[in-house]
């Protein structure tokens, strides 16, 4: 079975926040968020798997702070763990202010994707290898995370 590193995957996708992506205060849109966040996750879902992945849920989303037009938007996802034909991925999104230069981490999530074949059944991915103590920790409650949405799913 193949294995690879988280950083043979990872993802960084940055933007802009244009007026398009926000409301009436100008204040960036939490859809117009996580649609970026679950394009950056797709890429390194796909990266991993070598195979198509489509998103099967977002877990413990929260929007920390604001972000507002003109601001930088830098959204990094990796993936934690690999299961069998499942992935989980950490995308966390920050915002910097070009006047104040400041960044501010503005949302996190985990996404869980599927890799499917061509015609579209599930297929089995590569093992995942973690490397540092942060991503064998992200790799430990990974675990513990999929045993809770299956419990949630079954009960
Ligand atoms: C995601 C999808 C492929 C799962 O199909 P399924 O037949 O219910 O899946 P299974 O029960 O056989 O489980 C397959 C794997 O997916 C995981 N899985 C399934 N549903 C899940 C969920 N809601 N959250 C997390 N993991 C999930 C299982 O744990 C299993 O992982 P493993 O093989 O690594 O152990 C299917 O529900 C689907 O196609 N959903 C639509 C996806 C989509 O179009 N997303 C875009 C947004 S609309």
């Amino acid at each position: 079975m193949k294995q690879k590193k988280p950083s043979a995957s990872s993802v960084i996708k940055t933007e802009i926040v244009c007026p398009n992506d926000t409301n009436p205060m100008g204040i960036l849109q939490g859809g117009k968020l996580v649609h970026w966040m679950d394009i950056a996750a797709a890429v390194c879902a796909q990266t991993h798997a070598e195979h198509i992945c489509v998103t099967a849920t977002i877990n413990q989303i929260s929007f920390n702070k604001s972000a507002i037009i003109g601001d930088i938007i830098t959204i990094k996802a990796k993936v934690t763990r690999a299961f069998i034909t499942s992935l989980e991925i950490k995308v966390e999104a920050f915002s910097r202010n070009i006047k104040s230069k400041k960044d501010h981490l503005i949302g996190k999530s985990y996404f869980v994707f599927v890799a499917l074949d061509e015609s579209k059944n599930q297929i089995t991915i590569p093992k995942l290898l973690p490397q540092t103590k942060s991503e064998i920790e992200d790799y430990k409650n990974a675990l513990i995370r999929k045993n809770k949405i299956n419990g949630a799913t079954k009960s």
